[in-house]
């Protein structure tokens, strides 16, 4: 499969780029401001008492932003982070032996931590709420359990989905935090900033062609931005303007929406397979070919956000809008 500038998961240019990219401070990072505020105020009351800071969810589509926040808290706080994931950490073992290895106030980073299995997350919840692990010693009816005290740290999640967590561990989170899709305005701020980062010349109608058509998203504002400046240097002179920032995203088929050729194969297919709903998400999956949970993550939410699809307890309908971008007539009265 060709390989697709929307994608949302992390590619090998991401990982290579993206640090040089983040913003170290909350000044630095652009928008949310509801989030900033209150990270602010924790934070600072932290400080005043010499405390840690109290455990940190964040979640939200993909690309948004929570590494990059968890990493600020970190600096913030000016402590050090150690970074794990759901997935990454399989045995209750492993978790016990991470949280035995962190210093007093360090910040544990979990991505993805809705996939910790549930012996893994069990191991948390004292080490959450006490700072202590409890170590099964012994076997058989010699087996006893010892408790093994911490050092008091700031857990910070990220998930791309809050309803998979479970209610004892989301409960043990003092600060949970909603990442919503960036405005167009925050994102030009985000991509001239990153342009000044990359030494890439951009006027501020270039910057918002591009943040208008990276789907609300900071980590595809900044890969469309590193596509057009390619596309500029190779085609022209190399600074950016919307007239080049537009030709090179419609050579990427990404149009101005930020929908890419995915998303309108979705409401295509939900329109023209399926009567424009509703219809279930598995069916919708397999008839594209798409995993159901990379709808759900990726997918869906923008185009829920736009208006072009809504969900209802029947299944996925396509909106008036959608016909219209796709120059699609309905066929049936809608109810
Ligand atoms: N508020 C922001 N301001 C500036 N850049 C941001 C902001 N949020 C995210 N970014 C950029 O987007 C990239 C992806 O963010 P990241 O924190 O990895 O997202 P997530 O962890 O939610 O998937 C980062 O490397 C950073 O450059
Ligand atoms: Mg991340």
């Amino acid at each position: 499969m060709a390989k697709r500038i929307i994608t949302t998961d992390i590619t090998e240019e991401d990982s290579r780029l993206e640090p040089g990219l983040r913003p170290q401070t909350l000044d630095e990072y652009i928008g949310q401001e509801k989030t900033k505020n209150t990270l602010r105020i924790f934070i600072e009351a932290a400080r005043q008492r010499k405390d840690i800071l109290d455990h940190v969810l964040f979640y939200g589509p993909p690309g948004l932003g929570k590494t990059t926040l968890a990493g600020i808290i970190a600096n913030e706080m000016d402590v050090n982070i150690k970074i794990t994931s759901g997935p990454a950490i399989e045995k209750p073992g492993e978790m016990a032996a991470v949280l035995n290895n962190l210093q007093e106030g360090d910040v544990l980073f979990v991505d993805e931590i809705h996939r910790l299995n549930h012996q893994v997350e069990e191991v948390l919840y004292p080490a959450m709420e006490d700072f202590a692990i409890d170590i099964m010693i012994g076997k058989g009816s010699a087996a006893r359990s010892i408790r093994l005290d911490l050092p008091k740290f700031t857990l910070v999640g990220a998930t791309t989905r809050a309803g998979l967590l479970t209610a004892p561990l989301r409960d043990r989170f003092g600060v949970v935090q909603h990442l919503d899709f960036y405005t167009e305005k925050e994102l030009q701020t985000i991509i001239t900033r990153s342009a000044a980062v990359l030494g890439v010349q951009i006027d501020a109608r270039g910057a918002l062609e591009i943040a208008r058509r990276s789907r609300g998203t900071p980590r595809l504002a900044n890969r469309m931005l590193k596509r057009v400046r390619d596309y500029a240097q190779v085609r022209y002179q190399g600074d950016i303007t919307s007239a080049i920032a537009g030709e090179a995203l419609d050579l990427l088929e990404v149009d101005k929406y930020g929908l890419d050729l995915v998303d309108r194969k979705i409401l295509k297919t939900v329109i023209v397979k399926f009567g424009g709903g509703p219809v279930g998400l598995d069916t919708l999956a397999a008839s594209i070919g798409e995993d159901s949970g990379t709808i759900v993550d990726v997918y869906e939410p923008y185009l829920i956000k736009k208006g072009f699809m809504n969900r209802t307890p029947k299944g996925r309908m396509a909106t008036d809008m959608a016909y219209e971008h796709l120059g699609l007539e309905r066929k049936t009265k809608k109810d």
